[in-house]
């Protein structure tokens, strides 16, 4: 009997402590759980794939973020153009809709035209320049600059060089003529490929693989890293290495949400969004490299072109310079020697 009252003693005295030890891991999960419960969660919006380099630097800002603001700042990337196109995101941003993105400068320059002369045709000698100039006061003030369309910049990310992609070859000027080019969402490049001898043809990025499969367009123009992870290699076969241009991509912060943040919280996004940059050049640089072999491995055609003939091409889009950055001949000629 009194076995069994020690046993019954002793079961009980354990079902208590288990109890106890519950309510106590209980409560300290649901206090640790309250401390860490942000105080703003914010969208980013990307339209590169999961992999993409732009991604992949946009995950490592959140988490910066996160980190440096003690779990206080959540980001939270939507990428595959989830939150809409590149201008409709812009849109949103204006008036606070979306909070982060990271654009293509084309897209950004129809609201702030004064960026425009950032990506000139034939601007940059090579990557390098680019880099130096980025990097640069000219970098810094242009970020700068966008705020009063309503947007923050914060960094520059990598892009590469763009060039023509086809259904059939482009080997010189005059394969180009009458083709119908997929061009961004872009007055400056659509009037770059007129003055190419093509017929522009403004389409979101989302659908230029449909355009080029049912031959709405012939042609279309990107970086290796787009044109292989859309897949539009399968229905291009022929890349032209003209390099036409480089066109610089940015992170930014819409300025509705930006002037809501205290300083020192606008500081650690500026600082997490430069590191980040460092992460997403360093992926690009090796994403360039792996996209061409993918690519390639395909069976698709590279075309080099001729010095004598990149130099046509050079030549055939000068207009542009005069028509989009006639008021900033200084800076060109600034960007040119730097
Ligand atoms: C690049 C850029 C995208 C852009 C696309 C385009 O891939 O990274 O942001 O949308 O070009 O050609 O539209």
């Amino acid at each position: 009997m009194n076995k069994k009252r020690g046993y019954a003693i002793t079961i009980a005295l354990s079902v208590i402590i288990v109890v106890l030890i519950g309510m106590r891991i209980f409560f300290w999960i649901n206090k640790d759980s309250k401390a860490k419960e942000p105080e703003y969660v914010l969208f980013y919006a990307e339209n590169q794939v999961e992999d993409y380099p732009t991604t992949m630097g946009a995950e490592k800002f959140a988490e910066l973020v996160y980190e440096k603001t003690g779990g206080r700042i959540k980001i939270i990337i939507k990428c595959n153009a989830e939150l809409g196109s590149e201008m409709q995101v812009i849109e949103q941003m204006r008036y606070g809709g979306i909070s982060f993105a990271r654009v293509s400068l084309s897209q950004l320059a129809e609201v702030s035209p004064q960026l425009n002369v950032l990506q000139l045709p034939y601007l940059y000698s090579n990557s390098d320049h680019m880099w130096r100039v980025l990097d640069g006061e000219i970098g810094n003030q242009f970020l700068e600059e966008t705020s009063s369309q309503g947007i923050i910049g914060l960094s520059w990310y990598d892009a590469g060089a763009r060039n023509f992609y086809s259904t059939a070859p482009i080997r010189s000027l005059e394969d180009l003529q009458g083709m119908n080019v997929r061009v961004q969402e872009s007055d400056m490049m659509a009037d770059m490929v007129s003055a190419l001898g093509g017929n522009p043809m403004k389409i979101v990025y989302a659908e230029v693989y449909s355009a080029l499969e049912q031959g709405i367009v012939d042609c279309a123009e990107n970086n290796w890293p787009s044109y292989e992870s859309m897949k539009h290699y399968n229905v291009a076969r022929y890349y032209t290495l003209d390099e036409h241009t480089r066109v610089p991509e940015l992170q930014i912060c819409s300025k509705v949400i930006w002037d809501k943040l205290d300083e020192s919280d606008q500081q650690i996004i500026m600082d997490c969004a430069k590191e980040s940059a460092l992460l997403e050049r360093h992926l690009w640089q090796e994403r360039e490299k792996t996209s061409r072999e993918i690519a390639e491995k395909s069976g698709i055609t590279v075309i080099e072109l001729s010095f004598e003939e990149k130099m046509r091409f050079r030549d055939a889009v000068s207009s542009v310079y005069e028509k989009y950055c006639g008021d900033q001949m200084d800076v060109i000629e600034k960007i040119m020697k730097y």
